[in-house]
């Protein structure tokens, strides 16, 4: 397996990624119309798919690094890097797949992929084992703070990767990953407080958590969990010399996130744009199959 970090060069301007993905990647079961001004689809692709706890992404990205197409699906097949459902997963990620393929008209035949780190790895394989099975050979493997950063750029600070399930924490010095840790509050707890709170199902918590209309009134709702977040990050970094924290990941879509966690730990933290994309854009950054 190889250290993801050093060898990708690091983007230009990760910022029009993101603002690309905005556009590019849509929700799984969209009708699968190419979009208008496309960017060029004929060279070197690179591909990437993110087994997630609470989202399963796969991103192709064109020979400049331009997103061509990416499509995400909520599914319970991965907890915390394990696969847990591997039926699921592969009947789910090669639904996606066929549904890209239509899309830019050509067939994808290898995909990198992440995995969070500390996780063994037997379960590393399996996540490969997955992406094979969907009919992509999976040769590239990369750890998720280093895909993180493959996007970032990041020289020195943490990447704080809150998903459906964990907070992943990672610091970097001099753009390697020197300490990481993984601790199970993430997205699922926020929409646990807020179904409890409102009692309603958890199902409808999670649609309400994201509806930006909600937020406002949400906000002293799962205010605690973000506090229990930003303690978790504190106790990690105590000591450490970190001047800066990036967070990432889907619940740090919630506004009002980085200033409780700046709060807790007293270190500046920001949220980029499309925070949800970052680690899956950096995992295909990491496919190099065609390059
Ligand atoms: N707009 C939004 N506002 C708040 N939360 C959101 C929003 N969009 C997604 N989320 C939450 O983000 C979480 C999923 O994020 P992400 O895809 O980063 O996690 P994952 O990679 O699947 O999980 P993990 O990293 O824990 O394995 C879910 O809990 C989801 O409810
Ligand atoms: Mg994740």
């Amino acid at each position: 397996m190889r250290d993801g970090v050093g060898y990708l060069p690091v983007l230009a301007d990760p910022a029009q990624y993101l603002a690309k993905a905005e556009t590019l990647i849509l929700p799984f079961g969209s009708n699968g119309h190419p979009i208008p001004g496309t960017p060029d689809a004929s060279g070197p692709l690179r591909v990437g798919v993110d087994l997630g706890t609470a989202y399963t992404v796969l991103v192709v990205l064109n020979q400049q690094g331009s997103v061509i197409a990416g499509e995400y699906a909520f599914a319970q097949v991965v907890r915390d890097g394990l696969v847990v459902d591997y039926i699921g997963a592969v009947d789910l990620l090669r639904e996606i797949r066929t549904h890209v393929e239509h899309r830019i008209g050509r067939e994808l035949t290898h995909a990198a992929s992440g995995f969070p780190p500390g996780v063994p790895r037997a379960e590393v394989r399996a996540t490969a084992n997955v992406v094979e099975a969907a009919g992509m050979r999976c040769p590239d493997l990369i750890d998720e703070p280093s895909a993180a950063n493959n996007v970032l750029g990041l020289r020195d600070g943490a990447i704080v990767d809150v998903g459906g399930g964990t907070t992943g924490i990672a610091v970097l010095k001099d753009g390697k990953v020197v300490y990481t840790a993984d601790e199970a509050t993430g997205g699922t707890h926020f929409s646990l407080v807020i179904a409890g709170a409102l009692d309603i199902s958890f199902e409808e918590a999670e649609e309400l958590k994201k509806d930006p209309r909600q937020q406002k009134r949400l906000f002293p709702i799962v205010r605690p969990v973000m506090e229990k977040v930003g303690s978790i990050v504190e106790r990690h970094l105590r000591g450490m010399d970190v001047d800066s924290i990036t967070l990432v990941g889907g619940t740090t879509v919630f506004p009002g996130i980085a200033g409780v966690v700046e709060e807790m730990t007293g270190i500046a933290t920001r949220v980029p744009e499309r925070p949800l994309f970052v680690t899956p854009l950096g995992i295909a950054l990491s496919d190099m199959q065609e390059l």
